[in-house]
């Protein structure tokens, strides 16, 4: 071990921040000790979706979390090595077949900052930086999280420097890698072609294809199949003739187009049965094609745990088919599977390479890794405001009956409890909660605050110790990554997709004490111990983080009633000068295409 590891272990804490950053869903997490005890992503702060940029707020964020200053860090690890991508990206623009135009703007585009002069520069930081590859950062973020002492490894994304997919396996600290797939040949540009011909957008609608498949019938599969061509082991190939993302800047080509007989769809305008007949069939091609490679890794590695991660391990009905087919018995799927994990993961190899030792071993147990508010901070925002609010400090109970009372009227609730989710889902830190029973609920959830299409389901999130009762599922299910089917004699329709199924959360006292006492109390008072989930966001903005961002959401949508920690405030009870500060910030935010709030409401 170095001399100076050894001064770290004598003196203070081993500091990591893991970093990704620069394509999309910028994040920073801190590992302290091999423990993980902050991670945000930058967009929740900047107020910007998806945002890629360094992720400044969110690394001052974690150093506040951890009560430390930039000279308590031991290590800045950085998701991916810029030198590979840029190797990649020259290759794209040198390509034969790449038009002068097309190779003219990838060049133009092409940048190779160094992550260490970023981070020097951007940070302040003068430490040791660790730089790693991005699928092995995704590797990692599954691996050294998931709690198995033994495990095969998958990853499958759109593009990381070449690898599009890999194979590994991990055991103890060790993590390794024996196959990969390198661009172009990557499922996850294959989902998002299909992606942006359903007219939704690269990157952000790949959720809606498969939201959008159980309506269509697997009537294209045949056609499809044209695409992507099985090879022995674990590569596969496209077929470039039907992608244009080497040579233009469009993912499918006019070849596809003409495979599938029809125009591509435009963004909003209707959606008819081919296009669900297209989402079916190409769910069912990439599924089939998931799980021969899932029966692959597992000829390789006959462990009977499976650790996924990658954009890809993000499509839920694929992971739930390969954990129920396929030959592992037990399936972690990292949270923030997509690229702002990699923050996770970069961070777990750094400890492995400072330590010689792995991180904790413990299983992820929950993402509550966010900033939450400072203690008064909501009690200093109700008793200077002019709304009319309840105060139940020192009184959950009352808190939680009250609440209750709203969901069972049928009221729209927005929950702002604790510390923020970490990754793409909401899970009952930053929620808008309703009673799944009623049948209007979608509709009228959709009509005040989501405004997003009509065909995807909401979740349900429901107590974890009654979970097989009501849905067919054997096992905990925290961060909602499985579907499962609907088994409750109770009609679910505000959670229920049109084929049955559902994508669960499972809550538990141990992971959100306050949430699970109100899914008991609605379970008391109606008999079903499940109520829908869903993220606190308008359309197109990202999750709330702060009790501002929260009432500001609050303000604009029409959601009935807001659960501000300790706080309750209805409609009825809301200040004029709220509506109108909130109106204005969204008109400012139009006007800039900033969405960062940078005046007080209040
Ligand atoms: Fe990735």
């Amino acid at each position: 071990m170095s001399p100076q590891i050894l001064e770290w272990r004598r003196s203070k804490r081993l500091n990591i921040i893991g970093i990704s950053a620069g394509y999309h869903d910028s994040a920073c997490c801190l590992l302290q000790d091999g423990e993980l005890v902050a991670a945000a992503q930058e967009e929740r702060f900047s107020r910007i979706k998806n945002d890629k940029s360094f992720p400044k707020q969110a690394f001052r964020y974690c150093l506040q979390a951890g009560g430390l200053t930039i000279s308590d860090v031991s290590c800045v690890a950085f998701y991916e090595d810029p030198t590979l991508k840029l190797g990649r990206q020259v290759w794209m623009a040198l390509d034969g077949d790449t038009p002068q135009g097309r190779r003219d703007a990838i060049l133009d585009r092409i940048v190779c900052p160094r992550p260490e002069s970023i981070i020097r520069r951007s940070l302040g930081y003068q430490g040791r930086i660790e730089v790693t590859d991005h699928h092995l950062s995704h590797a990692a973020s599954a691996y050294y999280f998931s709690g198995f002492p033994d495990a095969a490894v998958l990853t499958v994304d759109g593009v990381g420097e070449w690898p599009t997919t890999t194979y590994g396996s991990g055991r103890g600290r060790e993590l390794g890698r024996f196959e990969q797939v390198d661009f172009p040949h990557s499922l996850g540009l294959y989902y998002s072609a299909i992606t942006a011909y359903l007219g939704f957008e690269v990157n952000e609608g790949e959720y809606k294809v498969m939201g959008l498949a159980p309506y269509g019938n697997p009537t294209l599969v045949d056609r499809l199949s044209k695409l992507v061509q099985v090879e022995p082991k674990g590569d596969y190939k496209l077929d470039l003739n039907y992608f244009d993302f080497m040579r233009q800047d469009r993912m499918y080509s006019d070849e596809f187009i003409a495979l599938l007989g029809q125009p591509p769809r435009r963004p909003e305008s209707e959606l008819t049965q081919f296009h669900m007949d297209v989402a079916r069939s190409a769910q069912v091609l990439l599924e089939d094609v998931l799980l021969q490679k899932v029966r692959y890794l597992h000829s390789r590695v006959p462990s009977e745990n499976l650790c996924m991660a990658g954009g890809v391990a993000l499509n839920v009905v694929a992971n739930s088919k390969c954990l129920k087919e396929g030959p592992f018995k037990r399936l972690f799927v990292q949270p923030a599977a997509g690229d702002a994990g990699g923050a996770l993961g970069s961070a777990a190899i750094a400890h492995v390479r400072l330590t010689e030792g792995p991180p904790s071993r413990a299983k992820l147990k929950h993402v509550y890794l966010g900033p939450g508010s400072a203690p008064g901070e909501v009690a200093q925002l109700m008793t200077s405001s002019s709304a009319r609010y309840r105060d139940f400090r020192n009184d959950e109970p009352s808190l939680i009956r009250y609440t209750v009372d709203r969901l069972i009227e049928g009221k729209v609730i927005g929950w702002y409890q604790g510390r923020m989710e970490f990754g793409p889902r909401a899970l009952g830190a930053r929620s808008i909660l309703a009673d799944p029973r009623n049948p209007e609920m979608r509709d009228r959830i959709n009509g005040l605050v989501k405004m997003r299409e009509a065909f995807r389901p909401f979740a349900p999130a429901v107590l974890e110790s009654m979970a097989g009762e009501h849905f067919d599922l054997d096992h905990a299910s925290p961060f909602m990554l499985e579907v499962c089917q609907v088994t409750c004699r109770q009609p679910l329709p505000a959670v229920t997709h049109v084929d049955g199924s559902a994508r669960p959360q499972t809550v538990s006292r141990e992971s959100n004490p306050r949430f699970a006492a109100l899914l008991e109390e609605f379970y008391r008072r109606t008999g079903c111990p499940i109520l829908l989930n869903t993220s606190f966001n308008m359309r197109g903005e990202p999750i709330v983080c702060s009790a501002v961002d929260a009432v500001n959401c609050f303000a604009l949508s029409g959601i009935d009633a807001l659960v501000l920690e300790d706080f309750i405030v209805e409609r009825s009870g809301i200040p004029p000068l709220w509506d109108l500060q909130a109106r204005r910030m969204d008109m400012r935010k139009q006007d800039s295409g900033v969405g960062h709030l940078v005046y007080t409401l209040f």
